[in-house]
């Protein structure tokens, strides 16, 4: 199928050469030319396992095609997806200037029947100001044309979104139309493994569908640090109560570690957005608002242990930190744990020396020059000349690492283990003190 997509972000460039890859006919689209110009030559900007090789794989086939032009890319599609950013608002609310803006787009060079998919995490109704921006555009013109729009949210995790996307746990389609509901089911019946993964259900369901994955997953996650911070105070171990609890399967094993907070470019602004809708409709949404409360203090945890360790006197203190990015496997530092951790301790006056092995560049765009932060080219390169080693992001390489070096090196000999990577007792016996997350034993 001839298919457009606008938005060359994690979504859009994601789902385009997903199916490009399976045969469809793709065009990304994005405003930013020098971003357009590195795709062409097979730069990728993002870092994605997987996705640079496809991407260039199905450019040289001649299947995925970007341009700047919306003209071109509408004429050729009879599916248009939007897969622009919806940052937050002021408020909280999702922002939905850019998917308006493609909505105008599409109105005004549409020129033959074509299925509008929003593929953006859009606030349950989007898809309505979507039908009417179009119309409102096309009636302007005076062009009668047949559209549909259809919501199609996405569930792909950052570091795994190839994956995700080739084969989903469940492909989502809001529509009241059986013949638009058909067209979906051909674009995406080579990644549909049964019949129950493919669920179509009407629009504003659809869009509903997606924030409530989101915000279940984050309210498990608050919840595990909220029984950590239990766990800590009454002199258990949250990790035994994770292991106790995990098995049951109406629990689960994921989503119940504890941790430094949840960060990225999802959970806080779905869960935010969400209850703005909830207090949009008259609602007090107490769960969803406390949520989000546990993860802001939980993102000062990690600050409280070394302030527990350390009293007030962190001014010259120096902290190797282990990861930047708000998980592994990405680059990616929205809304991460360890900015806040960051400015928590500069503002203490400690000096930081920190090693990502992917986040490292983004730290420096974000951070720029300055003396109280040394980006470090290993994880043991980080430890020369620090008091202290904080973790904060699980990466493989910090599972097992050599703590007699560790602690040879540094000054004061404590971790402070925002992932409950390691084993208190291993430590101990290493000579290490040790700080984790909700581990009171
Ligand atoms: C999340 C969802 O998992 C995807 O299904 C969804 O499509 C995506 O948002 C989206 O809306 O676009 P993502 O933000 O990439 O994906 O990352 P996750 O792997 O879900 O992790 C989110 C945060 O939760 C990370 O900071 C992670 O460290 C934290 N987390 C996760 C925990 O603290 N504990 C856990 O047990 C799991």
């Amino acid at each position: 199928m001839r298919v457009s997509i606008f938005g060359t972000g994690y979504v859009g460039l994601v789902t385009g050469t997903c199916l490009a890859e399976v045969g469809h006919e793709v065009i990304c689209v994005d405003i930013d030319q020098a971003k357009v110009d590195g795709l062409k030559r097979g730069e990728v900007s993002i870092f994605e396992p997987g996705l640079a090789p496809m991407v260039r794989a199905n450019h040289d086939a001649g299947r995925l095609h970007f341009t700047t032009d919306p003209v071109r890319a509408i004429a050729h599609a009879e599916v248009v997806f939007i897969a622009v950013g919806t940052p937050p608002d002021e408020d909280g609310s999702a922002d939905l200037q850019y998917v308006l803006a493609v909505a105008r787009t599409i109105g005004q060079h549409l020129n033959q029947p074509t299925l509008v998919v929003d593929k953006s995490t859009v606030p349950v109704g989007t898809a309505d100001k979507v039908r009417a921006t179009i119309a409102d555009e096309l009636a302007r013109r005076g062009a009668g044309i047949d559209f549909t729009v259809v919501s199609n949210p996405e569930f792909l995790k950052e570091g795994d979104a190839v994956n995700d996307f080739m084969r989903p746990d469940r492909i989502i389609i809001g529509t009241d139309d059986a013949e638009a509901s058909e067209k979906m089911r051909r674009l995406y019946a080579p990644f549909v493994r049964s019949r129950e993964r493919f669920v179509v259900m009407d629009v504003r369901s659809a869009e509903l569908t997606k924030y409530a994955a989101n915000a279940m997953l984050a309210t498990k996650i608050s919840f595990m640090n909220e029984i950590a911070t239990i766990a800590e105070r009454v002199g258990a171990d949250v990790e035994m109560v994770r292991q106790g609890i995990g098995s049951d399967p109406r629990i689960g094993w994921q989503f119940i570690y504890p941790g430094a907070g949840y960060g990225g470019s999802c959970f806080p602004k779905d869960v935010q957005a969400l209850a703005r809708t909830a207090h949009q409709h008259g609602l007090q949404p107490r769960l969803l608002d406390a949520v989000e409360a546990v993860n802001e203090r939980q993102k000062e945890h990690l600050f409280e242990l070394v302030q527990r360790h350390y009293g007030d006197t962190l001014a010259g203190k120096t902290f190797a930190l282990w990861g930047l990015a708000f998980k592994p496997n990405t680059d990616d530092m929205r809304a991460a744990p360890s900015r806040r951790l960051l400015e928590q301790l500069w503002a203490a006056g400690a000096q930081v020396r920190a090693f990502d092995p992917e986040a490292s560049s983004e730290a420096q765009r974000i951070f720029g020059e300055r003396s109280d932060l040394v980006l470090c080219d290993s994880e043991y390169d980080a430890l020369e000349g620090a008091d202290a080693l904080i973790l904060i992001t699980e990466w493989k390489q910090f599972r097992s690492p050599d703590f007699g070096r560790i602690a040879g090196a540094l000054t004061d000999s404590v971790i402070f283990d925002g992932r409950n990577l390691y084993d208190p007792d291993e430590l101990e016996e290493a000579g290490i003190a040790y700080y984790g997350i909700g581990r009171g034993r």
